[in-house]
């Protein structure tokens, strides 16, 4: 079975995650910004755990200064997911990170990446949608602005809101503020919880933030009662096995829970999150649950089509990516 060609939907992913380092390195190189503290010696991002991850990921950041910067960026990536048979891709983009919530310069970023997501289309038949992301340990009032950018800028791109960044920080209820602003504006959303907290901080995501989806969800497993809430609810978790076994968020592939929570009939997807960090690609995580867990080709399909029925895009594009998904387009 050639994992790589299965045509794959894939929902959880960081734009600025997916910069390849080689990609970063070279925009240093261009400003001269030094931040050769954050590569291995093989070229790699370094980080010890996961809060370090997040400052190498803030200093990679620190080289995306400009729209053109994302257009590049957005441009490598798709190139990049493309060839492990991704058809369909959703990312966290931030404003944070795209002139720092001001409206008007978020405009302009999000141009540029569009214009990149639609020659990348055109290229390669991949299609690439965008959830505006506030960033937890950034604090309450900093995802405001974040949530403004999506409320103004939902649309053909910019498809949903969400939360990323270091769950530990504060409760789920203390972002509601954000959260009930993009709904209102009719935003779809998803906020990741679980991969660091227990099912208490799942339990709240849900009821205090009202999300259609969590990011990664896995911390659910240690309440058999939440996770059966969750799949009678029909929540979709966006699993990263292989980010969570680089993070040590799990022991192990073997321990991995995604196996159990899907036997349990909750509506599991797999995604990558941020492959160049985790030395990852969707192949790979196809692999390793083949491997692991004995998942075959019906099992990929079934994922594919929970992952294309919980993506937020608009009708026209689900029945485009529907076809790409049939066998006989392999
Ligand atoms: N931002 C990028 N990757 C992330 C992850 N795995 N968890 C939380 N925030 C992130
Ligand atoms: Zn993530």
């Amino acid at each position: 079975m050639s994992f790589q060609s299965i045509p794959k939907v894939e929902l959880h992913t960081h734009l600025e995650g997916c910069a390849p380092p080689a990609f970063i390195r070279g925009l240093a190189a261009e400003k001269n910004i030094d931040i050769s503290g954050i590569f291995a010696d093989d070229g790699g991002y370094a980080f010890r755990d996961f809060d370090h991850f997040l400052q190498v990921y803030e200093a990679a950041c620190t080289t995306l200064q400009t729209p053109q910067d994302f257009r590049r960026l957005t441009m490598a990536v798709l190139e990049e997911t493309a060839a492990h048979g991704v058809v369909y891709m959703e990312t966290f983009v931030s404003p944070d990170f795209c002139g720092g919530g001001d409206l008007a310069a978020w405009k302009d970023y999000l141009a540029a990446m569009k214009d990149a997501a639609d020659e990348a289309e055109a290229k390669l038949g991949i299609t690439l949608k965008g959830i505006v992301t506030g960033i937890r340990h950034f604090g309450p009032e900093a995802s405001k602005p974040a949530a403004r950018c999506a409320a103004e800028t939902f649309g053909d791109f910019i498809t949903g809101y969400g939360m990323a960044g270091g769950e530990m920080v504060g409760r789920p209820g203390d972002y509601a503020y954000s959260f009930d602003m993009a709904r209102e504006a009719g935003l779809p959303l998803t906020c990741h919880a679980g991969e660091w907290g227990g099912p208490s901080m799942v339990a709240e995501t849900l009821r205090d933030l009202k999300v259609a989806r969590v990011g990664h969800g896995i911390g659910a497993i240690e309440d058999l009662a939440l996770v059966d809430e969750i799949a009678e609810q029909g929540v979709v978790l966006e699993v990263c096995p292989g980010s969570n076994v680089v993070l040590k968020a799990v022991k192990g592939w073997t321990d991995h829970p995604i196996e159990k929570l899907r036997e349990r009939g909750v509506k599991v997807t797999v995604s990558t999150d941020d492959p160049p960090f985790f030395h990852t690609t969707m192949t790979a995580e196809y692999e390793m649950l083949h491997r692991t867990f004995g998942w075959n080709e019906e099992d990929f399909a079934t994922l594919n089509q929970t992952a294309l029925a919980a993506a937020f895009c608009d009708e026209d594009t689900r029945a485009r990516v529907a076809k790409r998904l049939e066998p006989a387009n392999d």
